[in-house]
């Protein structure tokens, strides 16, 4: 196993592109918890990574290589890498009109289903001409790779659902393995899609031999799509769909934070820098979130929960500061354009509402900064992760794994991560307001005894398993399958 061709293919590379003051393209990392995790990945395995071009500069730097895999090197990794140029108007059409919106609402239960989405003319082109063409643009590179007849490819998340049936059809003695990193919601949210589309959704994700989660749940909901959806025969204990002649067996792996590397960024001098501004501003709490401005993330309603809580509790005015550290997303989604601007107004209101002079309640930063979430996770008193769906959400194992104050969690029940940390945290129905009021007041009056006793238990399940061992899970899982196609 350990010579198996190894490719990994995502719409989101390890790297994106820029030219510096001299023209010079420079990589830097690409964002989001996907890219963690396949970093952890890479660290473990030699991997050739295949994925969207995503900015003309990353066509450019690709261009340079002949359109072929090139090494390159971020934040000390090394990664080989073939990044796929799509037509533009294509791309555009896969990214902002089917995976997101699209499938990401249908996957967090995020559409208001009686305004929206409407499917029409667009919608329908937008999946004929752009998500399935960048599929196949995708796919034909990594038929183009594929060295041997061992190889596995292993393909993530929700931009690809297409991609493995050219493959499989091109090369059917490859192994197909797929990981979905963000919720699989129960059937009925599927029923929004037109039906032909829905079919040849799941037609290809079943032509993976393996399709994979992060928890028992989503894997739970997917067999049940196949069955409901598809009249597909499952057998749902062993976790295995009869498709097309063959099995899929369906797992779930729930990812862990590699703590070893986070621990060593968290000592980085540029964290202390953002430590020492935090602390001079610090007041008596700190509450902190970093998430990416998604509207699966329920920001609107962890502001309105500390509106609340500083409505019911005027004794904490003036002694604790929420910083609300968001990363803009998708800004060419007009529903994200507009979950923004709300954000903001929201904000603005709760400040106008509680702050005087010199305490503004809420410190909202609306930038991507790694060093200063990572300066915030080591100071707060009660970190946010309230998503009202989230695939795992590592917000929830960064935060507590680099705390130095015994740092509570208010973690809302339908995240991924809950699964694994929910004992030790306070758990939260994310459309409760006042449940998340209440979990507000008791983090900050808890007693330490109980606040060390919850950061210890989050931390010791956090540390427990590196990415290493989600990945040695899932290739020891390819060996068996592996094995039971192999002629006897
Ligand atoms: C989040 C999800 C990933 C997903 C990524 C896409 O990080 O957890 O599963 O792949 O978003 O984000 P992007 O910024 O590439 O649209």
């Amino acid at each position: 196993m350990s010579e198996t061709p190894l490719v990994l293919v995502s719409n989101r590379g390890p790297a994106t592109f820029e030219r510096d003051e001299s023209g010079e393209l420079v990589a830097s990392r690409g964002g989001g918890g996907l890219v963690t995790a396949l970093t952890g990945l890479v660290n473990h395995r030699d991997a050739l990574w295949v994925a969207s071009c995503m900015t003309p500069e990353d066509a450019e730097a690709a261009a340079e290589h002949g359109g072929r895999a090139f090494g390159c090197n971020v934040d000390g990794t090394t990664y080989r890498i073939r990044l796929v140029e799509s037509d533009p108007v294509a791309y555009d059409q896969f990214y902002n009109v089917v995976a997101n919106p699209m499938l990401w609402f249908i996957q967090h239960y995020l559409w208001d289903l009686s305004n929206a989405p409407d499917i029409r003319s667009n919608e329908v082109e937008a999946y004929e001409l752009g998500y399935k063409a960048v599929n196949d643009d995708l796919a034909n590179a990594v038929i183009d790779e594929i060295e041997g007849d061992d190889a596995v490819v292993m393909l993530h998340d929700y931009h690809l659902y297409l991609a493995p049936r050219t493959i499989r059809a091109h090369r059917p003695d490859v192994f197909l393995h797929h990981f979905i990193h963000i919720p699989w919601t129960q059937p009925d949210a599927w029923r929004v899609l037109p039906r032909g589309m829905r079919q040849d959704l799941f037609e290809g994700i079943l032509s993976n031999d393996i399709v994979s989660f992060h928890t028992r749940a989503y894997r739970r909901n997917f067999l049940l799509c196949c069955r409901e959806l598809l009249d597909l025969e499952v057998d749902e204990q062993a976790g295995i769909v009869r498709f097309d002649g063959r099995e899929v067996w369906v797992r779930a792996y729930p990812l862990p934070i590699s703590a070893e590397s986070f621990e060593r960024s968290a000592k980085r001098a540029t964290v202390a820098e953002h430590e020492a501004e935090i602390l001079q501003r610090r007041r008596e709490h700190l509450i902190v979130r970093v998430d990416r401005a998604d509207l699966s993330k329920n920001i609107l309603r962890g502001f309105t929960a500390f509106d609340l809580f500083l409505s019911q509790h005027p004794e904490f005015l003036e002694r604790v500061t929420f910083i609300a550290h968001l990363v803009p997303s998708r800004q060419d989604v007009p529903e994200y354009q507009e979950y923004l601007e709300r954000i903001e107004a929201l904000v603005a209101v709760v400040n106008h509402r509680h702050g005087s002079t010199d305490w503004m309640p809420i410190q909202l930063k609306l930038r991507e900064n790694l060093d200063e979430a990572i300066a915030e996770y080591k100071h707060y008193d009660l970190l946010i992760v309230n998503a009202m769906f989230d695939g795992m959400n590592l917000v929830a194992k960064e935060g507590p794994l680099v705390n130095e104050r015994d740092g509570v969690s208010l973690l809302s029940e339908n995240t991924g991560a809950h699964e694994e940390l929910g004992e030790f945290a306070l758990s939260v129905n994310p459309f409760d307001i006042q449940e998340q009021a209440d979990a507000m007041f008791r983090a900050l009056t808890m007693e330490p005894e109980e606040r060390r006793r919850r950061a210890a238990g989050l931390k010791k399940i956090v540390t427990a398993r590196d990415p290493g061992d989600w990945v040695d899970d899932q290739l020891a899982d390819i060996e068996r399958k592996r094995a039971t196609l192999e002629p006897a």
